[in-house]
């Protein structure tokens, strides 16, 4: 799974430079900890053992699961998490994207509309034809990016309660 969803094309969108485009490839324990970073900028949490949980459970090119991370040269970019679902919440088998970020310093340079464009392939060849994700309604940013990728609101409405 992993090696289908490398890229390799020429240049990062809107560089004007000669810095190539990172390679998007699946995630390895080597990786760890430049994810965790990134993930403690957005989040100011350093979260290792959720970082270990997942590189178990969606790494290594599992059936249906995907952690995949953009690579130039020795820096992690950014990373994408997701899995492919099977009839959650009553609908037909879809594609789930429940994280993904980028390096500050990296941005608004296509890096994570290659890292989506790779998770969707990967969906794809689990013949699956619809993406979905869940996102903070305050979150303007990460809702700015997945509009732009063309995804709407979806017929679902997320609830909670609090537990005692
Ligand atoms: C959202 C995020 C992943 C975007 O990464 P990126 O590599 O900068 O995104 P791209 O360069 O591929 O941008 C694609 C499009 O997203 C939108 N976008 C990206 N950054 C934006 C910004 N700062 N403001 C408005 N729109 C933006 C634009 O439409 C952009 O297209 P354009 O450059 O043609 O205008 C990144 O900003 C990030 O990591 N943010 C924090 C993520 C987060 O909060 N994660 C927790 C929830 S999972």
């Amino acid at each position: 799974m992993a090696k289908k969803a490398e890229t390799t094309s020429a240049k990062v969108k809107g560089s004007t430079g000669d810095a190539p485009r990172p390679r998007v490839r699946g995630a390895q324990a080597a990786d760890l900890e430049q994810v965790i970073d990134i993930d403690a900028r957005i989040t100011g949490l350093r979260k290792r053992e959720y970082w270990a949980e997942i590189l178990r459970r969606y790494g290594g090119g599992r059936a249906q699961r995907f952690f995949l991370v953009a690579e130039s040269g020795p820096r992690i970019e950014g990373y994408v998490v997701g899995d492919v679902r099977d009839w959650e919440f009553g609908s037909p088998p879809c594609g789930w994207v429940f994280g993904i970020a980028v390096r500050p310093d990296a941005r608004q340079a296509g890096i994570a509309t290659q890292l989506l464009e790779a998770i969707c392939d990967g969906f794809r060849r689990h013949g699956v034809t619809k993406v979905r994700t869940l996102l903070a309604r305050n979150n303007h940013l990460i809702l700015s990016f997945f509009r732009s990728q063309g995804m709407m609101a979806a017929p679902f409405i997320a609830l909670e309660r609090d537990l005692d």
